[in-house]
């Protein structure tokens, strides 16, 4: 059981809370832990302040909530290869995945989240934007509700603002993977909460499958425009000793990318997820 001292702030209507009470480089029992991950899906985001936790710690908290996989398109850390450095330079242009976007929905199973680390920031800016995509399902009309009901989305790996995104880390490594692409339902449902999701994102979805990129396009674009309303949405200010975790599975993410000419260093754990149905 829990020893009773988390609190959890919400901090938007749409979604997201911040978690007080609990130190996330200690040994957490498994009521603290059940606690957590039930935030978690409630909130979809979550957020720790002033945590001063090691790499060993970070990937140990992160094994509690499932099995850590590697991201496929950047090499991690030396050392913790697990851990991937979302890093932006003083002189580089682009963010990683610097666009809306559900983490890697071109794999089969997609992560069900990932817990980011804030490691260096810039002086102001660098802030991460977080959507509520159950919320962005519910507010669809009955009539565009059915119509999605039965399409399957093709994501891929390689579309141009994200594949961008990476290139800067990219430049070092031997062998850059060949893009991937993977079909998943526009609506999921979640496997633990049941609740319905509209599973597209402009980050990586191209179209539907069975209709011409022509046919899929201008419904695309209502949807990636209808899934970034404000009111779906939340901004998170990092602070050194933040951390966030966020369920991929129904949420999205926007690092902003307002902080040219200094640098911002995260460390992201990403942990396995299930076939989206
Ligand atoms: C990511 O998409 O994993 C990066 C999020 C961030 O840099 O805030």
């Amino acid at each position: 059981m829990s020893d009773g001292t988390l609190q959890i702030t919400p901090l938007a209507p749409a979604l997201g809370a911040e978690i007080g009470g609990v130190d996330l480089s200690g040994d957490l029992g498994d009521g603290v832990i059940a606690e957590i991950r039930q935030a978690l899906l409630a909130h979809l985001v979550i957020f720790f302040r002033d945590q001063d936790i090691t790499p060993k710690q970070h990937l140990a908290f992160a094994r509690r909530f499932g099995d850590i996989v590697s991201y496929p398109m950047v090499a991690g850390l030396d050392d913790y290869p697990e851990i991937v450095p979302v890093v932006k330079l003083a002189d580089e242009n682009h963010n990683f995945g610097g666009i809306w976007h559900s983490d890697t929905t071109y794999l089969a199973a997609p992560p069900m989240g990932a817990i980011l680390v804030a490691r260096e920031l810039p002086p102001h800016g660098g802030d991460t934007l977080f959507a509520n995509m159950a919320l962005a399902y519910e507010t669809l009309s009955g009539g565009m509700k059915e119509m999605l009901s039965g399409l399957t989305a093709i994501n891929s790996s390689a579309k141009d603002a994200v594949a961008k995104s990476r290139e800067d880390r990219q430049k070092d490594m031997d062998d850059v993977p060949e893009p991937l692409v993977s079909e998943h339902p526009v609506v999921r449902t979640h496997p633990e909460t049941g609740k319905k999701v509209l599973y597209v994102n402009i980050g990586h979805t191209i179209g539907f499958k069975g209709m011409a990129m022509e046919e899929s396009a201008p419904i695309l674009k209502f949807l990636f425009a209808h899934q970034r309303r404000d009111e779906f949405a939340m901004r998170f200010q990092w602070r050194s000793g933040s951390i966030a975790f966020w369920d991929n599975r129904s949420s999205q993410h926007y690092p902003l990318n307002d902080y040219h000419g200094h640098k911002r260093v995260m460390h992201r754990v990403t942990l396995a997820g299930d076939v989206p149905v």
